[in-house]
C-alpha cells in the first residue's frame, strides 16, 4: 500500500519491495463494527503479513485465517506461503463460502512498480471469493479513467476513514517502537463487494467512519 513515503527531515525513503506496510487491528475492527459479515463463511486475507486482519477478525468470532508471499509471522493462522498471482490455486479456494477482506500489495512486486497490480488483485479476489470481499485502499483509487468501468460495474460499497491509519513498513516496526504508529499520511477507504447480492446497488453506497475517541491525558495537579 502506499503509505508513510518520507522521512521526518522530508527526505524520500525507499519503498518496500512487497508493498509490506502494516494497518493496526482497529482498521479492520471498524469495518466489521460497520457492515454485517456472515459467521457461517471462513475469511482469507492473502496479504496476511504479521496477520494483523485475520487476528482482528478471529477477535470478533469470525473463522479467519491468512497468507502471504513471504513468511512474517508464526501466528497458528497463517496457512503458509502462497502467490496470490501465481498460477497455483490454494486450497482455501475450494471452501464452499468464502470471503476475502485484504490490505493488498498496492503497487509494488519484488522492487518493481507493476501497474494496474492493485486492480488485477481485486479482481481475482472477486473470481475466488463466493460471499464478500474487502480491500483497503487509498482514497485516491476511486478517481481513475482505467477503473471506471470496473467501478460501474461493481458498484462496491465505500467506507471512508476519518481517520487517517498509520501504516509503517513492517520492517521497522520493531526498530520504531511506539512512534510506529503516530499518525497516518494517507487517507484510506475501505471498498466491499458482496457477490452474494451483486447487482444490489445501481450506485455506490457511501459511509464515513468516525474518528477514534483520543484518550485524554490526565491532568497534572499544580
Ligand atoms: C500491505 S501489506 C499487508 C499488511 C498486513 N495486513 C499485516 O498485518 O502485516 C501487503 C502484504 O502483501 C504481501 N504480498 C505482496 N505481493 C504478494 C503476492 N503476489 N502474493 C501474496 N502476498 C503478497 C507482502 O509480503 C505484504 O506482507
Amino acid at each position: 500500500m502506499t503509505s508513510e513515503l518520507s522521512n521526518d527531515n522530508g527526505k524520500k525513503k525507499p519503498r518496500h519491495p512487497w508493498d509490506w506496510y502494516v494497518e493496526q487491528q482497529w482498521v479492520t475492527h471498524a469495518l466489521v463494527d460497520m457492515i454485517s459479515l456472515d459467521d457461517d463463511v471462513t475469511y482469507l486475507d492473502p496479504f496476511c503479513g504479521m496477520g494483523n486482519i485475520p487476528m482482528a477478525l478471529r477477535q470478533r468470532g469470525l473463522q479467519a485465517y491468512g497468507t502471504d508471499k513471504f513468511t512474517r509471522t508464526n501466528h497458528p493462522l497463517f496457512l503458509g506461503e502462497h502467490d496470490f498471482l501465481g498460477d497455483q490455486h490454494h486450497m482455501m479456494e475450494a471452501e464452499k463460502a468464502l470471503s476475502i477482506i485484504m490490505n493488498p500489495a498496492f503497487s509494488f512486486q519484488d522492487g518493481v512498480l507493476v501497474q494496474g497490480l492493485s486492480l488485477r488483485i481485486c479482481r481475482r479476489a472477486l473470481e475466488m471469493a463466493t460471499h464478500k470481499v474487502a480491500a483497503l485502499v487509498p482514497l485516491k483509487w476511486l478517481s481513475s479513467e482505467t477503473r471506471y468501468q470496473f467501478f460501474m460495474k461493481t458498484r462496491p460499497q465505500i467506507l471512508v476513514f476519518s481517520e487517517r491509519p498509520s501504516m509503517p513498513p513492517g520492517n521497522e516496526i520493531e526498530a520504531l517502537g511506539d512512534k510506529a504508529w503516530k499518525r497516518g499520511k494517507v487517507d484510506y477507504m475501505w471498498l466491499v463487494w458482496d457477490k452474494q447480492n451483486p447487482h444490489a446497488y445501481d450506485h455506490s453506497p457511501t459511509l464515513w467512519i468516525p474518528p477514534r475517541e483520543k484518550l485524554k491525558k490526565p491532568k497534572v495537579a499544580a
